[in-house]
Formats: C-alpha cells, structure tokens, sequence
C-alpha cells in the first residue's frame, strides 16, 4: 500500500490505520499525495506546543509540524502564561507553513481550518484563535472550533475502528476525567478531578525533585522524567504515600492531597540527608516510583469502577467493549500496564494512541476537524465572533448518578511490572 508522503511510516506500521482507511474506501492516491479525500489543517496552542497538521478523511496524517517549549518551561520552574504566548506567536507561522508543505497541499484545497478554542491557557488559546480568524478570512475557509478534549478523546479513531460508544480515560497536564464517548460530540462524564489533575502533580513533583538536573531528563517533562527515574527507584523505599480518595465510592479523583504528602515525604528525606536546597535526594528514584505508583493505583481503582458502572448500566456493548486512554500521562507505561490488568479483568479492550499522539500535537485537532467535518458539526463560514473559553466543560455530567451506584471494586492482583 502506497504511503502517505510525511507520516505514512508512523500510521502503516501498527497495521491498523490501512485497513481502517482501506475499509472506509476512500484511500486515492496521486503522486503520493491522497487526491478526492477532504483534507483539514488543525492548529493547535492550548499550551505549550505550538502544534499544526493537515489530515485527510481517511485519516493519513499529509504533514505535521511541532514546536514544543517544554525546555524553556523546565528553565523558568513552570509555564508562565505571557511566555507561552510570546512563543507561540514566534512559532505560530512557521510550524503552521511546515505542516501545509510536507503535505503539499495549498491553502486554497483545505476543506476546513479547525482550530483549539477551549479549554487551555487563554493567552495561547488567543494566539491560535487570531491566527485561524486571520487564515480563515485570507483563504475564504470554513471554520471548525475544537475542544481540545474531545480531540484527545477522538485520537484513537485516527488509528483505528474504533466504534460509538466507548468508554474514554483522559489523563493530562490539565485534566483527568472518565466519559462514555457516544458520538463525535456527545460525552457522559461519569467523574474527573475535583483539585488538580495528574500531570500536573507528577509536574510538581518533578520540580521538587530537581530531576531536570539529570541531564538524561534536562529535556524531558515532568511527567517523562518521572517515569524515567522511576524505572531505577523501589517504591517500597517510600511507603509513606497513600492511594487517595479510597473511602468515596464514585469516579472522581483527586491528587492535591498526594502533592502535599510527597512535598512533607521530600522535606523529610532532604533534612534526614542534611541537603541545601536544590540538592538532589539520593533516593530521588525510590520518591518518583512511590509517586507514579500512587497515581497509577488511583487512576486504575476510579477506572475499573467506571467500568463496573457502564456493564451495570448497560452503556457499553457487552461484547467488545473497549477502554480508550488519552491524554499526555497516558504516554506512561507503567499506567498503562495497570490499566491492562483492570481490563483484562472486566474483558474490556485497552487502546491507547502511540505516545506521540497523547501528548499535544496538531494531528488530533485536524482528525477532529475531519470528524466534526463528516459529521456536519459545528462547521462554520466565518471564525469573526468565536471566541476562546480558557474552562470548558465535556459531556452531560452524571457523576452523581455514578456516586450514587456506591459501586465496590474488587481487590485487583496487579501486573507484576506494576512493581
Ligand atoms: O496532553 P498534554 O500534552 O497537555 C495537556 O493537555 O495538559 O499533557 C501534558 C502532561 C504533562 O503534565 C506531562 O508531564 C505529562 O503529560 N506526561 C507524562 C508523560 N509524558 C507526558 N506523564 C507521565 N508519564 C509520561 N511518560
Ligand atoms: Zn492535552
């Protein structure tokens, strides 16, 4: 099967995304380039990655391109919103002119620019807003505004044939919900994060632990390097740290307690080894395996309960029911090992995106915009008058009706490597 002309290697390679094209006979090709398919450009800012790329309906990836500023954040100890906007806006034009050249496609044969709106930063939001309203109006294109969950949640449909109704973990930087995805825009919250969400502790807790001073993570995020370091640590080194939220029966989560408890562990263990601040821990490894796990037990418990809830609810089909992971965190192996063994248990189907496609990227708004495009959703003529919306809610939430089903998880035996 001919390739796609940026990306093909990526897409072909797990077998599926051909035969998922090939099944909805669609694929043409000329001159390596896929003719007669629509094909929309997505851009994405809700962040800190400047992200653009233009997808085709059948969903072959024609060119991507990604400017993250992930080592610039690690220098100034976190995002600040004003510099994240100064570089996107350095980054904006040129990432956007990549993108449209390695897929060799001119503006003018866009059938939509689709565009992050909400939620995210509002200073970064507003840079990819201005520059889609701008783009729009030059090009005479319609317009497709994305909430940036929805598309971490649709990813998975971009690789595979993946069919309504799923049941949909999305764990990042900003978030951490559980949804039955019914339809393109049609979610069920069933729970999400009442304080911070998960990469955002395993952030914190990176920073605390002065791991960009490793130089194999100088360049990695929070998150990464956590996992990284981790490999090397025992987490019953540190067994000080409790699985939050065990005695509330519902799907929410929450990690601000754990943060608290992994900054008095760190302090203790920094006055216990007589360091100055800014020393690194010798048991540093030991912390971030103890920290991962926590957030691993309590991502797994929420999880299978959402799962018990849907098969008693009968909102999944009862055969070949699948659980979809997204989201930057969801690029963990050691999570997703977990999660393995929750749907091995329930005979659910675990399916997450390759890494690269969990953390933000340009491809998961385009496939969105391809999404929303065959489904007739949300497809404007004018980006004059959308504005960005920094807090945006996903799905009709019915987590109290989840809290209410005071469902009890059984004890798991975990997978081994979940150590
Ligand atoms: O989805 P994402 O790229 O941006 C948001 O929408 O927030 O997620 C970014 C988050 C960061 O907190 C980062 O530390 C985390 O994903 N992350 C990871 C890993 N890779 C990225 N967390 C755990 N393990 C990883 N391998
Ligand atoms: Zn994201």
């Amino acid at each position: 099967m001919a390739m796609c002309k940026a990306l093909g290697r990526f897409y072909t390679s797990e077998g599926h995304n051909a035969s998922w094209a090939a099944q909805r006979g669609k694929i043409l090709f000329h001159s390596g380039m896929c003719a007669l398919s629509r094909v929309v450009l997505g851009i994405e800012t809700s962040c800190d990655d400047t992200g653009a790329a233009v997808v085709d309906e059948t969903g072959h990836v024609l060119g991507e391109a990604l400017r993250s500023q992930t080592e610039v954040h690690l220098k100034t100890g976190g995002i600040i919103p004003t510099v994240a906007q100064q570089l996107h806006r350095e980054s904006i034009a040129g990432v956007v002119h990549d993108a449209l050249r390695a897929s060799g496609i001119s503006p003018n044969d866009l059938a939509a620019i689709a565009t992050t709106v909400k939620p995210g930063l509002a200073l970064s939001l507003g840079v990819g807003l201005a520059y889609s309203v701008q783009m729009v109006k030059q090009y005479q294109k319609p317009f497709i505004p994305i909430h940036h969950m929805e598309a971490h949640a649709l990813t998975v449909r971009l690789m595979e044939p993946v069919d309504f109704p799923f049941l949909v973990l999305l764990i990042s930087g900003g978030h951490c919900m559980l949804l039955v995805a019914r339809g393109v825009c049609d979610f069920l919250l069933l729970g999400q994060s009442l304080d911070e969400a998960p990469g955002d502790t395993l952030d914190k807790a990176a920073r605390r632990l002065y791991l960009a001073k490793h130089p194999e993570c100088a360049a990695m995020s929070g998150g990464q390097a956590i996992e990284h370091i981790a490999q090397r640590g025992n987490r019953l080194h540190c067994e000080e740290l409790r699985m939050p939220m065990t005695h509330s029966l519902d799907c929410n989560f929450s990690f601000a307690g754990l943060r608290t408890h992994v900054n008095r562990l760190i302090l203790q263990k920094e006055k216990e080894e007589g360091l100055q601040e800014g020393q690194v821990l010798t048991c540093v490894a030991d912390i971030a395996a103890a920290v991962q796990h926590m957030v691993t037990l309590h991502v797994a418990k929420r999880t299978h309960r959402a799962i018990l809830f849907c098969k008693k609810e009968g909102l999944l089909p009862q055969k070949n029911a699948c659980l979809v992971v997204s989201g930057g965190v969801a690029s963990n192996q050691y999570i997703r090992r977990a999660l393995r063994t929750v749907t091995d248990a329930t005979e659910f189907t675990l399916l997450c995106p390759p890494p690269r496609l969990c953390t933000d990227n340009g491809i998961m708004i385009a496939w969105n915009g391809i999404e929303r495009l065959c489904a007739g959703l949300q497809v404007l003529h004018t980006a004059e008058g959308v504005r960005y919306e920094p807090k945006a809610p996903l799905g009709t939430d019915i987590s109290d009706q989840v809290r209410q089903a005071a469902i009890k998880v059984p004890r798991l035996k975990l997978n081994p490597e979940v150590k």
